[in-house]
């Protein structure tokens, strides 16, 4: 994953760097290092550990460079340690390179580069790149302007994998390069000075302009201008696209972390996803689609493809688009999907979630589908990323930047755009008008009932004091609730390392169960009238084995049995998930806090998976 930022222009680099830094921290977190262009040549800083680290390094605060290039790393290749920290230099210490990706023939380069006589001091995969720079710079025998991106060119030829590279070079004092293979890289314009970084919210208190690299593309930042190449070193002219997020929703605003602040974000995200796609009278429209009755009705089936949380979303999804559609939708992880020969053809749809659009295997599962003839939809927060600009659809959830690593304003954003999707795949088929109708009303409704259900946080934050010890926890739920329980699941162990497990309840019988013992927490969600009974037996199970009790409903049940429960508002069954998760990710915030954990920040997770 590792972000990677870079600055050219008339102020000091350093400050602006690790300030950048700290805002794509989510992004891995193992080390961090900066590297300027100085009055002496490049100069190089980086340590283990967090980007706060940095303001500790002896004579970080002498650089006075206004060039620089920066990273924060999750490690791949080579332990957290500050010999694999990037930047990297080339022996010459002529280049020095940050790089996000994996470069997956790096041993072959290596012995290629150490029988040319270079020497390697680190483990990593990245230390290649800018020894091949030098190998192809040192044997340009023409010294233009063009040089330097010349052997940038050359070497990246040689790379196969993933990568977001910046490069700087001592004899070229008033410029940097960058270049991009699925990997994300943005460019900011600014006043003379622009900037790079892995994604728009860490710059956006910079500026609002950016420009998007294709992959394989080239781009020379000086101070002025921004000078673009096609991987033929073709010069190419882009427009600048003007992002409307603003400044202040990437901060935390008062809020202990970002995860909190995010979670009460939710009632806007609804509102600005559902925007004005539909109303209570008019028909749902996308401006960005025109599927036809003809196409929809011809389909074999639909595949919602997508990794984590974004998965789970998908799965409320498939719910919607089954029932109200009668398509049959088969949802599956993007890691797996994209290497068991999925039966795809031109008669499937296939739709990919993605928050970040920049999903590894999400990525490479959608070109495999557009490869096997099908039409590719793609749901994602970000305008411009990758996902978007490979689908022949994009439809985005206007969740604004999420920067905790646990997902949850964009999770019920994509909840709520997936069923107005099928609202709207419903309506072209012309089926179900009644059913429709309410729905909508229901929709319209939703974001003042996710602002009653936020009020409901003193008591889960109780109820939280009284199992932040336990070892394992269990989420139950039937039907669309089961969806719910597997996403309140996952929210729990990225944030509270708390082992947890999620089942349909009615499964329960079939193993689980021997695991229930003495004072073990089971949450239930029951949110559907023709299941909640059933999944109350269930919970009489668990409680005659000594289990404590969360449960969260909508549905006429008998409080005295459990040991909590949480009220949600009543909704259409539809869009239930999208209350009923709330008082889970309070849960999991809320343990995670007991436990005096880094919410934002969970270990070894990083929220945008680049990598496979
Ligand atoms: C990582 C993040 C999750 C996210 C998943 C998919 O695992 O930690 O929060 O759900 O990636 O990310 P995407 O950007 O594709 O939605």
């Amino acid at each position: 994953m590792c972000g990677i930022v870079g600055y050219i222009g008339n102020q000091k680099a350093s400050p602006i760097l690790i300030n950048g830094l700290i805002r794509l921290e989510y992004r891995g977190y193992d080390s961090a290092g900066i590297s300027t262009i100085e009055k002496d040549g490049l100069s190089i800083m980086k340590d283990k550990g967090r980007v706060k680290n940095l303001y500790n390094l002896e004579g970080i605060d002498d650089l006075t460079g206004t060039i620089g290039i920066a990273h924060t790393r999750w490690a791949t290749h080579g332990k957290p340690a500050k010999e694999n920290s990037h930047p990297h230099m080339d022996n010459s210490k002529t280049f020095s390179v940050v790089h996000n990706g994996i470069i997956e023939n790096y041993n072959e380069l290596r012995k290629f580069l150490t029988e040319n006589g270079y020497t390697f001091y680190s483990q990593t995969d990245t230390e290649v790149i800018p020894n091949l720079v030098h190998y192809y710079y040192s044997k340009d025998t023409q010294s233009d302007e063009l040089k330097f991106l010349r052997a940038v060119q050359n070497a990246c030829a040689d790379l196969k994998g993933s990568y977001a590279i910046e490069i700087i070079c001592k004899d070229y004092k008033d410029c940097m390069i960058v270049t991009r293979k699925d990997s994300p890289l943005v460019i900011g314009k600014g006043e003379d000075e622009n900037y790079i970084s892995s994604d728009i919210p860490a710059i956006l208190s910079f500026t609002r302009n950016f420009y998007l690299l294709n992959d394989l593309e080239f781009a020379i930042l000086t101070r002025e201008a921004v000078s673009f190449y096609d991987k033929d070193l073709n010069a190419i002219s882009k427009k600048a696209e003007v992002i409307e997020w603003n400044a202040a929703s990437a901060e935390k605003d008062g809020y202990d972390d970002f995860m909190l602040k995010e979670i009460h974000e939710q009632p806007t995200a609804i509102r600005e996803t559902i925007g004005a796609k539909f109303s209570e009278t008019s028909k749902c429209e996308f401006d960005e689609l025109n599927f036809t009755k003809e196409y929809l009705s011809g389909l074999n089936k639909i595949y919602i493809v997508a990794c984590g949380t974004a998965m789970y979303a998908g799965l409320v999804g498939k719910n919607a688009i089954e029932k109200l559609c009668k398509i049959t939708t088969e949802v599956d992880v993007a890691s797996e999907f994209r290497y068991r020969d999925p039966l795809v053809d031109d008669k499937t749809l296939c739709i990919f979630i993605s928050q970040s659009g920049e999903t590894a295997d999400t990525i490479a599962a959608l070109k495999l589908c557009k490869e096997k003839g099908a039409k590719t939809l793609a749901i994602s927060n970000v305008i411009g990323s990758s996902i978007t600009r490979e689908a022949d659809y994009s439809i985005y959830t206007h969740a604004g930047p999420e920067i905790a690593v646990a997902s949850t304003k964009a999770y019920t954003s994509q909840v709520m755009l997936i069923t107005i999707l099928a609202i709207y795949f419903a309506e072209v088929l012309e089926i179900n008008t009644t059913t429709l109708n309410t729905l909508k009303k229901d929709i319209m409704e939703l974001p003042a009932k996710i602002e009653e259900t936020l009020k409901l946080s003193e008591n889960i934050q109780d109820f939280s004091k009284k199992a932040y010890q336990e070892k394992d926890i269990f989420f139950l739920g039937r039907g669309i609730d089961e969806a719910v329980a597997k996403e309140g699941s996952l929210k729990l162990k990225e944030i509270s390392y708390i082992h947890s497990e999620s089942y349909p309840a009615g499964e329960l019988k079939h193993g689980p169960i021997a695991l229930i013992e003495n004072d073990i927490t089971v949450v239930s969600i029951m949110t559907d009238c023709k299941l909640v009974e059933k999944t109350v037996s269930n919970i009489q199970e668990v409680i005659t084995r000594g289990a404590k009790t969360l449960v969260i409903t909508n549905q006429d049940v008998d409080e005295k049995m459990f040991d909590l429960t949480i009220r949600i508002p009543e909704t259409n069954p539809f869009i239930s998930p999208i209350l009923s998760i709330i008082p889970l990710q309070l849960f999991a915030y809320y343990i995670s806090k007991e436990k005096g954990l880094d919410v934002d920040k969970p270990r070894n997770l990083a929220k945008s998976v680049t990598v496979e």
